[in-house]
């Protein structure tokens, strides 16, 4: 089979690094058409640098790297430093990027890149707010039916928030950007933290990746230490979870997840609730499916095919 064509759209994060690493090393089953950064983790002069040091830590400075939204669509921007630290890639020191950013706005890349491949043949790969997806859906309408799939990262259904009591990161900075997307009609399939919890780096499958012994394996070792801190302290866990690989594993290896097709909406009023994803996991309204929200992921596949895959690099 043909590779699946893809445009990641991120705010890297040690875990959306993790997320486009996997995917470049991958290119039997993914081809990366481009990637797009978008403010969220940090601001987005930050996002779009470190897009750009991750592609070059992989060897593909031949990715195009585009720029896109700034903020949100209606509110100020909320970043995530305690958690990734001040860079957004805290942890490995790694050179500032050569590579220039390509030319143009990632919603125009967006946009001009369904347009020109066939219709149901390109794959949206959020790993931040949704702010450049929806922004590129409201200017261009016409290429929400040519996408084939949008597959994110983001909301939580049982395991509820983690920036608010009631919310996840990525759906809370922007809840109208993920509002217009959830009801845009595309394919849905969603890695909530319901999944992305159970995908945790103990200290073994990190000792694994140190163990390749690769510029890469130590990044993403270093990277691990020192996301891993934020959730041991918060949850009591064994180590960090690797939320966006989750997205990019999907692709390679779609049994590795189990998940329903159900109906997800997106709190946008309330303040309390704020971005909050209402998964109708129990179907118990009668409002149409409109994702595929996953509950379950094979951890230990996960990391195998994570650890053979960036020993490639
Ligand atoms: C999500 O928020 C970010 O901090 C991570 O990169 C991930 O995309 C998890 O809630
Ligand atoms: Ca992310």
């Amino acid at each position: 089979m043909a590779p699946r064509k893809i445009i990641i759209d991120t705010d890297p994060g040690q875990d959306d690094a993790v997320a486009i690493l996997l995917a470049l090393a991958s290119p039997e089953e993914v081809d990366v058409l481009g990637v797009t950064a978008v403010a969220g983790n940090v601001p987005l002069e930050l996002t779009a640098k470190n897009a750009r040091i991750v592609c070059e830590l992989a060897g593909h400075t031949q990715i195009p790297v585009y720029a896109g939204c700034d903020r949100p669509l209606n509110r100020p921007l909320v970043t995530a430093e305690h958690v990734h630290g001040k860079t957004g890639l805290d942890g490995p020191v790694l050179p500032d990027p050569e590579m220039p950013l390509a030319e143009g706005h990632a919603v125009d890349f967006i946009i001009e890149t369904l347009r020109a491949h066939d219709p149901g043949t390109v794959t949206l790969c959020p790993l931040g707010p949704l702010t450049n997806i929806a922004t590129a859906f409201q200017k261009a309408p016409d290429i929400v039916d040519r996408v084939q799939e949008i597959v994110l990262m983001g909301g939580a259904y049982f395991e509820v928030g983690n920036i608010t009591p009631a919310a996840e990161f990525n759906i809370y900075v922007d809840p109208e950007a993920a509002d217009i997307v959830f009801k845009s009609g595309a394919h849905i399939v969603v890695m909530p933290l319901d999944v992305t919890h159970d995908a945790l780096v103990t200290p073994h499958r990190n000792d694994a990746f140190r163990a390749l012994d690769s510029k890469v394996g130590h990044a993403v070792a270093e990277m691990t230490d020192f996301f891993e801190r934020f959730d041991k302290e918060k949850y009591g866990s064994e180590g960090a979870p690797l939320h966006d690989p989750c997205v990019t594993a999907y692709l390679i290896r779609p049994e590795l997840f189990s998940g329903r097709h159900i109906n997800v909406e997106i709190e946008t009023q309330s303040e309390l609730t704020l971005g909050m994803t209402v998964a109708d996991w129990w179907r118990v309204t009668d409002r149409a499916p409109n994702a595929m929200f996953m509950g379950d992921v094979d951890a230990q596949g996960f990391f195998d095919l994570l650890t053979e895959r960036l020993a490639r690099l």
